[in-house]
């Protein structure tokens, strides 16, 4: 059964964070803006190449050890998923979970989320399925019901794409979203050989330049844009200092821009910086997830190390209220 609940206009932000973002000195743009529907699609097909090992290997864990994580999750929870797009790992976790109260994904992307969630409920007739279409850096409402407990599920490493303190705060948005006792089934990339890193974010066959360029077609075509995306070339490097790969958008040539009515000038080779993907110490992550009122139970990785997924609980005590 779903019963999809749309939240206040994700999408009415767009133009307004386009604006600002390029208007800074360093110019940068949110990558929440990539999925679209032909970004969720695009995405879909990182998640196969040869080179992006995140997906396959978090898969690989989930396989391993989705019983342990059901376990951990306990009977009756309500599950909530966060960033639910491609929701594939979950049926993992829904194959094991004892009479779960219900299943919440919750997404940006509004018709990818919505496809999914339909073909889920398809397969899991007697679960209720409820996608909720929303930003979840800002709040949202969950349904009601009879939980034992909510869990919050945040697999891909989406918390990646966060910076430190925007991280942080989403991490006290689910502690307080899923309340004392409840917990956080979280899937974290970790750090590992440079190359490898590097070779993820580019892909000999270019669907992650693709991914990236979509970000300006999807402004051409929504904001009045015309930046034409082939103008500008993809470029993913890591950043050790900050352990983050980092995706940017390069313009082969000075240019001025116009977006709507407003218009930006760019010099040959500057950038606007489209993403950040951070990789993890697990020990450090659960450090900084304690000070957020999460506190690590079990870990769970591959062979190589190369990703972990996790298990918190809510302590009821965030530490920054302390304060
Ligand atoms: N969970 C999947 C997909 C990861 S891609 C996996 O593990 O492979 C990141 C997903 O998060 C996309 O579906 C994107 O639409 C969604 N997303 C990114 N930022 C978001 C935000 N601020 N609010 C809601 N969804 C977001
Ligand atoms: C969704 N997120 C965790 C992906 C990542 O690896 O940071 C998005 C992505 N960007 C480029 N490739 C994949």
């Amino acid at each position: 059964m779903t019963n999809t609940r749309l939240a206040a206009g994700p999408d009415r932000r767009f133009r307004s964070d386009v604006i600002s973002g390029l208007s800074l000195a360093r110019k940068r743009l949110p990558s929440k803006y990539f999925y679209d529907a032909a970004g969720s699609r695009l995405f879909d097909r990182i998640t196969r190449l040869p080179e992006y090992y995140p997906t396959r290997t978090e898969l690989k864990v989930m396989r391993t050890h989705a019983p342990a994580m059901a376990a951990r999750c306990g009977p009756r929870c309500q599950l909530i998923e966060l960033g639910a797009g491609t929701p594939t790992k979950v049926r993992l976790l829904l194959d094991h979970l004892e009479d779960p109260e219900g299943y919440v994904p919750v997404d940006v992307s509004g018709a990818h989320l919505r496809e999914a969630a339909a073909a889920l409920a398809a397969d899991y007739p007697t679960l209720d399925v409820e996608p909720v279409v929303a930003d979840f850096t800002a709040p949202f409402d969950v349904p009601d019901g009879r939980a034992e407990r909510r869990v919050a599920y945040f697999p891909g490493s989406t918390i990646g794409n966060f910076d430190p303190p925007e991280a942080d705060a989403l991490l006290r948005r689910i502690a307080r979203l899923v309340g004392p006792g409840g917990g956080l089934l979280l899937g974290v990339d970790l750090r590992k050989d440079v190359n490898i890193l590097e070779r993820a974010y580019n892909d000999s066959a270019g669907v992650t330049a693709e991914f990236n360029r979509n970000l300006l077609v999807r402004i051409d075509r929504e904001l009045g844009g015309n930046f034409r995306a082939s103008s500008f070339r993809h470029l993913a490097f890591y950043d050790a200092a900050q352990s983050r790969i980092e995706m940017h958008l390069v313009s082969d040539a000075a240019r001025q821009v116009r977006v709507g009515s407003s218009t930006f000038d760019f010099r040959a080779g500057e950038t606007i910086h489209t993403e950040n993907s951070y990789k993890y110490d697990v020990d450090e992550l659960a450090a900084r997830a304690l000070d957020c009122g999460l506190r690590l139970e079990e870990r769970w990785t591959d062979d190589r190390g190369y990703f972990a997924v996790l298990y918190l609980t809510a302590t009821g005590l965030d530490r920054s209220e302390e304060e």
